[in-house]
């Protein structure tokens, strides 16, 4: 069956389709309806059910004979580590953490944020929690103390398991202090602390709130599998939005489940008990997905890698684990093969491995470009797929789909939308566009299982931000257009969202830090290309009337406040002190135009400028720091 056959069939009937699909699942009350419309454009999949997420992606392995593959390999070469847990170990060593979590009171429903970097425990408390029927919310290592906070007061964790420290090339992280400092400014306490203690370095303990990952395990009764109902949440991911305030993205149980397991072999193209590598981070959506859940519930091996595509200890990592570990398909971002590319652009490193069992790469995260893509086509010799996605559907949108039919590659396009999605480009009047004609990428709803059924506390926030928009559609943020073939472009966020090395990040949530600076009346930020990152947010500055300090002084704090702030991952590095900023007359702060302007672009002048000479300015500041260029 090819691709077209398969998307009717889900066209002619989308709830059977997902029923068949759902035929994979070990199932404790197996589905009797998939869809529930709960009005107003909310829906859930497979409430009816009762399930274990824990059972689907370890004890079931077991118990059907692949006690004995390998279930995680972690490869480290930041700490020089390399380990193989089997499915049997995975289960021995999640039901333990799992028995003391409830040991330590932690309940079906109690949230548990995980601040963990690139280790196995990371996976093994994911599905600890699962296990039990915890809610887990992994926080990205990258991040400061305030986000963590801020996360900690949404999600009011009763536990945290976090690391001592992560570890990144050329210095230790130390996550206690930051995992402390973030408890103490949040309201919510969590009750529990659970460390891992990394012997790169061993961080300091709170009596009477934190114990040690091993040690609270001793002598504890393992836990069993918990069925819950199909549309209890399996986690909460925070992700950016228009504001400093994240919004916390629900995935439900089964739905996960079910399109989870369905794409490993339509969209992967992978069998059980081969090797499936995503080289992202467990604080990401793809390390949630394809890093933890979707490889252990087909029964793949994982790879846990602790590491960067370039200087661990260079640009021929990636295939030297693809090769060791032999890897089947291989999942990362475009940002990180140009990381590669750069240091060795001829490809010489691959020639280094036998890269025989590769059969595909995907990428995801931001646009492919097309110079990177052939790059890889190039030299791994194998086809590179361009999928597209986000945080809030768990899985790809729009895909070439391997295992069902290679579509013809074409450049700039993530290809096709995958069943589940009617992927339509609205114009502002809500109505589809022409093919070939730019809009807003929206989804008709309902949206397919897997996908976020509303968000954590904030289901008002959740219709404004996704629903409003196009009444009976999803509103991806994202502006792009479909051409005759039904291949689908993604072009620009529609918002202030900008993608910093496959990272998402607001530029709204760095305005709040620049804004809260004493000496700054007004600011904004802007993404502006990068031929490494995609975009780097650059700041603008206005000071306040009397201020006489010196601009690289202020630009020099408001860089520590976003890092300390936000983290280092928001890599805002740099800033102009401007007079005044472009504004329409109605007040509306010009970003677009000065993001044209930052990369050297050709730009019209927009008819609602209050005062044109401000872009000249906005020009010539933007040259000191080398952008603006044509
Ligand atoms: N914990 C603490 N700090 C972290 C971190 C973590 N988990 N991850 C990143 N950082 C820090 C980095 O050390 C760096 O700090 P610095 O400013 O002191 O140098 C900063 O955050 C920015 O990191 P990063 O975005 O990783 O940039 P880089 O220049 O170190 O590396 C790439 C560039 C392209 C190699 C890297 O970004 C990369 O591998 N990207 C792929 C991302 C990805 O897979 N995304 C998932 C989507 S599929
Ligand atoms: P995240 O939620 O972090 O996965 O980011 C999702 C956003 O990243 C999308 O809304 C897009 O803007 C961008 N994105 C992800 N994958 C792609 C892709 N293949 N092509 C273009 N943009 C992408």
């Amino acid at each position: 069956m090819g691709y077209q056959t398969i998307y009717n069939a889900w066209k002619a009937d989308p709830e059977g389709f997902w029923l068949n699909a759902a035929e994979a699942i070990d199932w404790v009350e197996a589905p009797q309806q998939a869809l529930t419309d709960k009005g107003d454009g909310l829906y859930e999949w497979f409430a009816d059910t009762k399930v274990n997420t824990c059972w689907n992606a370890v004890d079931r392995h077991v118990e059907a004979g692949r006690g004995a593959q390998a279930a995680i390999i972690y490869d480290s070469p930041v700490t020089d580590t390399k380990e193989t847990i089997t499915y049997a170990d995975l289960k021995t060593r999640v039901a333990n953490l799992a028995g003391a979590l409830r040991a330590q009171g932690v309940e079906k429903g109690d949230r548990v944020i995980i601040y963990m970097p690139m280790v196995p425990q990371a996976l093994e408390a994911m599905l600890a929690c699962g296990r039990i029927g915890a809610i887990h919310s992994v926080v990205f290592g990258g991040f400061a103390a305030n986000e963590l906070a801020v996360r900690i007061d949404d999600a009011t964790p009763k536990a945290i398991i976090a690391a001592s420290c992560g570890i990144e090339p050329g210095r230790i992280v130390e996550y206690k202090p930051l995992l402390d400092a973030a408890i103490e400014a949040s309201t919510h306490k969590p009750e529990l602390c659970v460390i891992l203690q990394r012997e790169q370095h061993r961080a300091d303990m709170i009596d009477g709130r934190d114990v040690d990952y091993y040690g609270c395990q001793d002598g504890v009764e393992p836990a069993d599998c918990l069925p819950v109902e199909g549309n209890h949440p399996s986690y909460i991911l925070y992700t950016s939005g228009t504001t400093g305030q994240p919004k916390g993205v629900i995935r439900h149980t089964a739905g996960q489940l079910v399109a989870l397991n369905w794409t490993m072999q339509a969209i992967y193209n992978i069998k059980p008990g081969e090797v499936f590598w995503a080289a992202s981070d467990v604080g990401w959506v793809v390390g949630h997905s394809y890093i933890c859940y979707a490889p252990l519930i087909h029964g793949n091996t994982t790879i846990v890698f602790e590491g960067k595509p370039v200087g661990t200890p260079d640009a021929g990592t990636f295939w030297r684990v693809i090769s060791e570990h032999n890897v089947t398909s291989f999942f990362t971002a475009p940002t990180a093969l140009r990381a590669v590319k750069r240091e060795d652009p001829e490809g010489t490193m691959v020639k280094d491995y036998d890269m025989s069992c590769l059969g595909q790469v995907y990428l995801a995260g931001e646009r492919a470009d097309p110079d990177t893509l052939e790059w890889a086509q190039h030299h791994l010799k194998v086809p590179v797929i361009d999928h597209w996605w986000q945080t809030e559907t768990g899985w790809a949108i729009a895909a070439n789909p391997l295992g069902v039919e290679e579509l013809p590659i074409k450049l700039g396009s993530p290809a096709k939308a995958m069943p589940g999605y009617q992927v339509d480009i609205l114009g502002d009047d809500g109505h589809p566009v022409a093919d070939g004609e730019l809009g807003a990428i929206a989804v008709k709803l309902p949206l397919p299982p897997g996908t976020l059924p509303t968000l954590w506390n904030a289901e008002a926030r959740f219709k404004s931000s996704y629903l409003e928009a196009f009444p009976g559609y999803y509103e991806t943020g994202d502006a792009g257009m479909k051409d005759e073939d039904g291949y689908l472009y993604i072009m620009a966020r529609t918002d202030d969202v900008i993608n910093v090395a496959g990272h998402r990040l607001s530029t709204g949530g760095m305005e709040e830090v620049l804004a809260a600076h004493k000496d700054v009346a007004e600011c904004a930020v802007i993404g502006v290309s990068d031929s490494l990152k995609g975009q780097m947010p650059v700041g603008f500055l206005c000071l306040n009337a009397g201020c006489d300090r010196a601009p690289e002084d202020v630009i020099k704090e408001v860089v520590a406040d976003v890092r300390n702030q936000i983290g280092p991952v928001a890599a805002f590095k740099k800033a102009v002190v401007v007079d005044r900023l472009p504004k329409t007359r109605s007040g509306k702060i010009l970003r677009g135009t000065m993001v044209s302007i930052a990369d050297g672009k050709e730009w019209k002048m927009p008819a609602t400028i209050d005062d044109p000479a401000i872009l000249d300015e906005i020009g010539e500041a933007l040259k000191t720091i080398g952008y603006a260029q044509t």
